[in-house]
């Protein structure tokens, strides 16, 4: 099926969804403490979607072309249940792909239940190898070693299991390398991605983004890379196999090289609006319309609407010194 097409002539064709706001980390370039502690207001259970008005909106941007689906956050497995929603969107017509997105601190005992519930494969989110980097990287006083469990259940239940890691200038670039030996020893893909200046509140600089050529250069001296030919439109990672032919690696330069003019995604907010940038500054309110009834045809036409009339391209302005404006924050659309 052809997908509806934006101002710039994007397909729609994948979706993250953010099932809840909240996380059990504290990453600093994310949820940094001293925002997201105590007197922070999360969303409260009425104003979050239910599984089945997150089915409904998935299988309206099905009919408009989604093939993807990722589940996102905040911190996915704190959604209670969330098997039962990977169940419903596993029957979604035309849905492709069911993947997830996690920090995989609560994955170990999830892991097999979501495989049977129909999920795809995971990614994890894992800056760091080394317990005490990984704890500030993670602002939570948990060893590394749960999260490396997780992984390990995911593998065991018959998931593909993908690694992202987000490089930081003085804080994990020594990381590399043997994130790279691990990921290679466990046979599992490896993502190096640029620390990018999501939400408003991580105090990026351009100074803290460690440049993916500069990464690969790191990499390419103790591992020789090749080039995996062409990537399907809409793949951000520049992809790579080890020359031995031990694994793969790829490289998602976001903020050195933007990548808007083949973007073809949407979000979706725990709180169920429909956002087209990860760096928008507001979204599209679904909710109110899948609250006062509204059929999937209803929902379709609504989403077909916004889409038509998309022309963000954040990065790429940024990159032109252009875009200065309050954003929403990457735990709320889900990265
Ligand atoms: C917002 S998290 C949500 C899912 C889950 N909690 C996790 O960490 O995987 C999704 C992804 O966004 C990435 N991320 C968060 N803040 C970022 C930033 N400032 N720059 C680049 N990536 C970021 C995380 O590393 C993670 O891989
Ligand atoms: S990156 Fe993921 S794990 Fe870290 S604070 Fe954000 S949502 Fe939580």
């Amino acid at each position: 099926m052809s997908a509806v097409r934006d101002v710039l002539s994007r397909p729609l064709r994948d979706l993250r969804v953010s099932v809840t706001d909240r996380c059990n980390f504290r990453c600093p370039y994310c949820m940094p403490r001293e925002v997201f502690g105590q007197a922070y207001r999360f969303l409260s259970k009425p104003e979050i979607l239910s599984f089945v008005e997150i089915a409904r909106s998935v299988s309206a941007m099905c009919r408009l072309g989604v093939r993807k689906v990722r589940l996102t956050g905040g911190e996915p497995l704190l959604r209670r249940e969330l098997p039962v929603l990977v169940g419903l969107l596993a029957t979604v017509d035309g849905l492709q792909d069911l993947a997830l997105t996690t920090n995989g601190l609560l994955l170990a005992p999830l892991a097999q239940a979501l495989k049977n519930a129909g999920l795809h494969r995971v990614t994890v989110s894992l800056d760091a190898l080394d317990d005490d980097v990984f704890r500030r990287l993670s602002g939570a006083d948990r060893p590394v070693a749960n999260v490396l469990q997780g992984i390990g259940a995911a593998r065991t239940a018959g998931l593909p299991v993908k690694i992202n890691c987000v490089v930081q200038r003085g804080i994990n670039e020594e990381q590399i390398l043997p994130l790279a030996a691990w990921c290679r020893e466990e046979n599992h893909t490896l993502r190096f991605i640029e620390y990018m200046d999501v939400g408003n509140h991580n105090r990026w600089h351009v100074s803290s983004v460690v440049p993916v050529g500069e990464i690969r250069e790191r990499l390419e001296a103790s591992y020789p890379l090749v080039a995996v030919g062409d990537a399907p439109r809409g793949e951000v990672a520049r992809r790579f196999r080890f020359a031995d032919g031990t694994g793969e690696v790829g490289f998602v330069s976001s903020i050195t090289e933007p990548f808007c003019r083949d973007c073809n995604r949407a979000r979706l907010t725990a709180d169920g609006k429909l956002v087209t940038c990860l760096f928008a500054h507001g979204g599209h309110d679904l909710k109110s319309q899948l609250r006062a009834g509204a059929s999937v045809d209803d929902l379709a036409g609504f989403i077909e609407s916004v889409w038509k009339q998309r022309e963000d391209r954040y990065s790429e302005l940024r990159s032109e010194g252009r875009e200065q404006r309050g954003k929403v924050e990457m735990s709320y659309v889900g990265g």
